[in-house]
């Protein structure tokens, strides 16, 4: 029976992990190079990639010239990240933190990402997160992310978990898998102008090989305080 991760314990569970090894390769996902098209056209100049793990999307993006912050729970992570912006070249600033605790100035970010994080939490976690995304976006900056969909083989593949819609993945982890309705409700309108709210397949390059996801891609706009 996998160790269910529990909030208590994620950061134990996720220096664990990163400890062996980089988990995630050092391709950028295929929503990075996405998304990267999409800041350039909207004048990003400052991301800040919540969950960031051993930072193949946000060594991308520093690559991509965009000024970024990639923020991780796994000091070991981010020594991965720290050994490939080194070797680069690159300017990158890495923190070890909690999304929810962290104390990233709010408004300071032209766009926030994070790509595997959400789905990762239980209801109230999930909420949060995003509305700390929303806190430390500029008005009409860009909130991005991309999590499992209850069209991914897991889904119906993976042990049923109590919570709805949620499953336990082969390493042990808590995987909730998002339906539309579940998806746009992360998104409340007087906070957020949902611009791309669509389920897409993530291609990614973990350190086990290739592999393809059903994922919801959502990118919002912060809507302007008044
Ligand atoms: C599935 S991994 C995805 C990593 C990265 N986004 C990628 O695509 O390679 C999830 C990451 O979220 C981090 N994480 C989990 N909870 C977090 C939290 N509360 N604050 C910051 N990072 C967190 C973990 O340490 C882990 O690196």
């Amino acid at each position: 029976m996998p160790r269910v991760v529990e909030p208590d314990d994620a950061a134990a569970f996720w220096e664990g992990r990163y400890a062996q090894g980089r988990l995630y390769g050092t391709e950028p996902t295929s929503v990075a190079l996405r998304l990267a098209l999409l800041f350039r056209r909207e004048r990003v100049a400052s991301i800040l990639e919540a969950g960031c793990g051993s930072g193949r999307d946000a060594l991308f993006y520093a690559r991509e010239g965009f000024a970024v912050t990639g923020l991780d729970l796994s000091p070991s992570a981010l020594g991965w990240a720290r050994e490939c912006a080194a070797r680069d070249g690159l300017d990158i600033s890495l923190l070890v933190g909690d999304l929810c605790a962290s104390d990233l100035a709010e408004g300071s970010f032209d766009a926030t990402v994070a790509i595997h994080l959400i789905h990762l939490q239980p209801e109230p976690v999930r909420r949060a997160m995003v509305n700390r995304l929303w806190l430390l976006t500029r008005d009409g900056g860009l909130v991005a992310m991309a999590n499992f969909s209850t069209e991914a083989p897991g889904f119906t593949a993976w042990e049923p978990h109590p919570e709805p819609n949620t499953r336990v993945d082969p390493k042990g982890k808590r995987i909730h898998f998002f339906d539309a309705e579940d998806i746009a409700a992360l998104f409340p309108p007087d906070r957020f102008d949902l611009l791309t709210c669509e389920v897409v397949d993530l291609h990614e390059v973990p350190d086990g090989g290739p592999v393809t996801h059903r994922e919801w891609l959502t990118i919002a706009r912060k809507i302007r305080a008044c």
